[in-house]
């Protein structure tokens, strides 16, 4: 939805943006050239491969652009230390890059065997092997049940903690096996998409602890934004776009006063306004052309 995010941050107003989730800098390629002169983009990515790829793609606009290894959780941080009080515009594009899926070594895929990992950051603590291996039943339920919607979640994770009583789990395969055999071949044969793809998915979530940094970030960007200034976040995942419809429906109304009260007296002003009520979809086009766009919403709002 690159066009879309243009549309909704025009970085031709000029000023200080920050691409949150650089990844291969597709949507920072876009807004570096429309950026003036003058104007600053901020590239984010916790996943040093990404900020490699980034860095080679974004080359030719010299120092208009600073790439910055961090969690977005912290850009309240990476603009304290680049010494940035306000910006103009933010963007989210929330969840796996394309490259990490195909890159096999990094244990996302269930199409290709690899040692279980799927962590953006590489050095971050948590991998996929010790969700699987560590975690009590009732907690992979939960995300398997919670981030991947998985219909068979307690077979799944009854038959993961059986399994690992005989051995660890060390592969993306021996996974994907475990979960292809605890669903019914009926239920299989139903499904157009992989059996494992809904639970690869929920355990990535819990190994990038991707749902809980979402509002603090939104909140902190929202803040150090100047009256104008616009946010853009594109989805792919229910609960993330749960997450961030609620985020900006309370700061674009905040008020908790009992809705008898005639006046306002909490005293909690909006900070934004939201630039569509309903979330934007790719276009058909799109969707064609790149059918992992298919579940993409995009959010956005401009700050008061
Ligand atoms: C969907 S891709 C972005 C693709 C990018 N817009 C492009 O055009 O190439 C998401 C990227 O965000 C990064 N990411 C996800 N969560 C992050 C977080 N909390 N902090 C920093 N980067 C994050 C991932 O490592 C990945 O590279």
């Amino acid at each position: 939805m690159l066009g879309e995010c243009l549309d909704v941050l025009s970085p031709e107003r000029g000023g200080i943006f920050v691409d949150c989730t650089a990844g291969g800098g597709g949507h920072s390629f876009g807004i570096a050239s429309r950026l003036p002169e003058g104007s600053r983009l901020i590239c984010i990515d916790q996943d040093d491969d990404a900020l490699e790829a980034c860095r080679a793609r974004l080359g030719g606009f010299g120092d208009k652009c600073t790439l910055v290894k961090a969690n977005f959780r912290d850009i309240a941080a990476v603009l304290d230390d680049l010494k940035i009080d306000r910006i103009d515009g933010a963007l989210w594009d929330l969840g796996v890059s394309s490259h990490q899926l195909d890159e096999s070594e990094r244990g996302f895929s269930y199409m290709h065997d690899a040692p279980l990992d799927m962590r953006m950051d590489a050095s971050a603590p948590l991998s996929a092997r010790d969700v699987v291996n560590v975690y009590p039943e009732n907690d992979l339920y939960r995300i398997l049940n919670d981030y991947g919607e998985e219909r068979f979640a307690s077979r799944i994770a009854s038959n993961i903690v059986k399994y690992r009583e005989t051995k660890p789990i060390e592969t993306t395969l021996e996974l994907a096996d475990i979960i292809i055999g605890s669903i019914p071949v009926a239920a299989r044969k139903k499904e157009a998409q992989h059996p494992a793809k809904r639970s690869f998915q929920a355990i990535r979530i819990e190994v990038n602890s991707e749902l809980s940094v979402i509002k603090p970030s939104l909140t902190s960007a929202i803040e150090r934004m100047s009256p104008g200034g616009r946010a853009a976040v594109i989805t792919f995942h229910s609960g993330e776009d749960r997450i961030v419809k609620h985020t900006l429906t309370r700061l674009a109304d905040p008020c908790e006063c009992p809705k008898s009260f005639p006046v306002c007296v909490c005293g909690k002003k909006p900070q934004i306004r939201l630039l569509s009520k309903k979330p934007l979809l790719p276009s058909e086009k799109e969707t064609e052309e790149n059918p992992r766009s298919r579940s993409a919403k995009l959010r956005a709002a401009e700050k008061i």
